[in-house]
């Protein structure tokens, strides 16, 4: 990177603004840009202050704090010296209330079974799993790996560990054996739940039979906990495997919630590094439920009587902190689906959202760009009258499937919210609140309350208005991660040391004329050509606003003259991948940017790889791109054939 100078250039010609609608503004808690810039000046005044204000109010605290931050940099402390409990924050605080009876958890399997639980019962059937950890040895402490499969018993083992003070480490129900063996040891994993199967496009996964695999090679975990869902044979190992209903036939539903200190581990998130082993991503107590609660409660204006639902898998951390954490704390209602979204057919989503009444969709890019190719027809199919928000995460959302979304879904009706923000940031950090910030497709818009931004160049100086860099936290806030498992040179290295004083993203953005932030790529995937430094979504929007791509990717590949040559990857829709289209993508990327970003190579492929979490691996396309061999963790790639595929276009 260190011949990199400068900004990046803006080449991102996206003029279009959406005022959320008198009606939405109306109902909303925050209503207007005035009341949110309101608060977020008020926060910005005294952040500390903010946060320890919310902090008292909406958490429950056995013991009180008695100092709201310790920073001592990079190691940040929330709340220190009080004790609360998550579980609690997230069951107890409403069996008082009129929430006590109100459905917490929809659920529906992929075969189309059914479950409900109502706060009480969801409390009942937690207290009720946190004794038969216990029953198995797990305490406070102690990490907990869980391989599962969507199912209720997925949330209700998180909030048990929760409750004992145990942490979890959830693995994608993907993930192969290797991979669970390496954070099994990574974390010292004591025990590991999981399930005889879970159901994947109609046929099963046998999770069991992974984690027997992965157990030859993790010497830490001393017994297994063995969900029956599909009902497939699976070998069980005396003394160290236990049946889930065997231990439940022998406890009872009471199990107070024990006061853990506001910097007790509430969990380990592994998430894939640019290079080398995966990074287990540290979060806390006190400051990640309050953090996940109030920006749940904030993006998506939550009200009682919505119902609520994430597509995201809890083996993310969108599914912790928007499936889990953050709506169960705030009392609502969340839908969980456990299958494909193309199972039995491509409108099962738009199905679940009819049967049950969804107000508040939030899902992926990668999702709703696999829609549009999949057709309209699918969607109309469905009365989608309930819905009242949507939300997007975990990528840039292009502006043309912004609009589709925004048409075809939303019905020019539902504010869309396009959050940004990442494993380490423990919940949302830039997103509009529906009822306040008008809306343009392709931009996060705004902080949330309490959140300081910056981009900064190389040097860690301000960047103008407009122009590209790196993005960068100035301030501390509760969600952020505490650190890497086991590694603190790491965690000091990737997040703190390029900035002083700064937390690094990786990401680059720009901020607007009227203070819209723009994500333009993580910084390893920017494009230098020429000395112009392009942004790999620019292209990438460009290409997908031609009717016939459906889903493009833009990488640098080293070139003599030009430092790098851009080479764009095109899944295409309704059209033959022919010459004829190739020129016609260049030309096309020309009239939208300009002769600087017209693509040298043009590739069709049926697919695009992508990590497990639906993002593109740009660094696996550039490898292939410039004709070496990859490297670095390829553990979250989805489809290896995708890349075999696309190495064979060179030969
Ligand atoms: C990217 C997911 C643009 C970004 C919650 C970030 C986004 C990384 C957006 C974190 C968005 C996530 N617009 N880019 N709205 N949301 N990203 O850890 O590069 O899986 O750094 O967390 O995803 O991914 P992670």
């Amino acid at each position: 990177m260190s011949e990199q100078t400068g900004g990046i250039d803006n080449v991102m010609q996206e003029t279009r603004l959406f005022p959320p609608s008198e009606e939405f503004a109306s109902a909303a808690s925050i209503g207007s840009l005035e009341a949110y810039q309101q608060l977020y000046d008020q926060a910005k005044a005294d952040p500390v202050a903010f946060w320890g204000e919310l902090g008292q109010q909406e958490l429950h605290w056995f013991e009180p704090f008695n100092e709201i931050l310790q920073w001592d940099e990079p190691y940040a402390k929330w709340f220190v010296g009080g004790k609360t409990n998550v579980s609690y924050n997230c069951l107890d605080a409403h069996l008082d209330t009129e929430r006590r009876d109100k459905l917490a958890i929809i659920w529906e399997g992929e075969p189309g079974d059914k479950r409900t639980l109502t706060y009480a019962q969801l409390h009942s059937e937690v207290c009720r799993f946190a004794n038969a950890l216990k029953s198995v040895g797990v305490g406070e402490g102690d990490v907990v790996s869980v391989y599962m499969p969507m199912v209720p018993e997925l949330a209700i083992a998180m909030l048990a560990c929760a409750r004992i003070g145990a942490i979890h480490s959830v693995i994608f129900g993907g993930f192969s054996a290797e991979s669970i063996a390496d954070r099994n040891n990574d974390a010292s994993a004591k025990v590991v739940l999981t399930a005889d199967g879970g159901w994947r496009r109609g046929k099963v996964l046998e999770l069991k039979k992974t984690v027997d695999e992965a157990l030859e090679k993790s010497p830490t975990v001393e017994s297994v906990i063995v969900l029956k869902r599909t009902e497939n044979a699976v070998e069980m190992v005396e003394g160290r495997d236990y049946w889930w209903h065997d231990l439940l036939d022998n406890v009872d539903d009471d199990c107070p919630a024990k006061p853990l200190d506001s910097e007790a581990p509430l969990f380990i998130l592994y998430t894939s590094g640019s290079t080398g082993k995966p990074k287990g991503i540290k979060h806390t107590t006190a400051g990640y439920n309050l953090y996940a609660k109030k920006t749940f409660e904030w993006v998506f204006d939550h009200r009682d009587d919505d119902i609520y639902w994430c597509t995201a898998d809890c083996g993310w951390i969108t599914g912790h902190s928007y499936i889990v954490y953050g709506p169960l704390s705030a009392g609502a209602t969340a839908l969980m689906y456990e299958g494909a979204p193309n199972f039995p057919e491509e409108d099962r989503f738009w199905d679940l959202v009819e049967k049950h009444q969804v107000t508040i969709l939030y899902t992926a890019p990668t999702a709703i760009r696999a829609f549009i190719k999949w057709g309209d027809h699918h969607v109309e199919k469905h009365d989608l009258s309930s819905l009242r928000l949507l939300g997007t995460v975990g990528e840039g959302i292009n502006p043309e499937a912004w609009i589709w979304y925004h048409e075809k879904i939303g019905s020019e009706r539902c504010p869309i919210v396009d959050t940004w923000w990442q494993t380490e940031t423990g919940g949302i950090m830039m997103s509009p609140l529906p009822g306040a910030i008008a809306t343009k497709p392709g931009s996060c818009t705004k902080p949330l309350p309490g959140i300081i931004p910056a981009i900064v160049d190389e040097s860690g100086a301000p960047v103008g208005q407009n122009q590209g860099g790196w993005l960068v936290m100035t301030h501390p806030w509760p969600g952020m991660l505490r650190g890497i498992w086991g590694d603190d040179e790491r965690f000091k290295d990737q997040y703190w040391s390029a900035v002083p004083g700064n937390y690094l993203a990786g990401d680059n953005a720009r901020c607007d004329e009227d203070g819209y932030y723009w994500i333009m790529g993580r910084i390893d995937d920017v494009i230098n050509v020429s000395g112009h430094r392009l942004s790999t979504i620019e292209v990438e929007s460009a290409l997908v606003s031609h009717p016939s791509v459906a889903e493009a990717a833009a990488v640098g590949r080293k070139d003599d003259l030009k430092g790098q040559a851009i080479a764009v990857f095109v899944t295409v829709v309704g059209a033959e991948p022919t010459e004829e289209l190739k020129q016609e993508l260049k030309q096309h990327v020309r009239n939208e940017i300009g002769a600087l970003a017209q693509p040298d190579d043009v590739r069709f492929t049926n697919a695009l790889p992508k990590t497990r979490s639906g993002k593109i691996m740009r660094r696996l396309l550039k490898d292939i791109a410039e004709g070496t061999e990859s490297v670095g963790d390829t553990s979250t790639l989805e489809d290896y054939s995708v890349l075999a595929q696309l190495r064979a276009q060179d030969e």
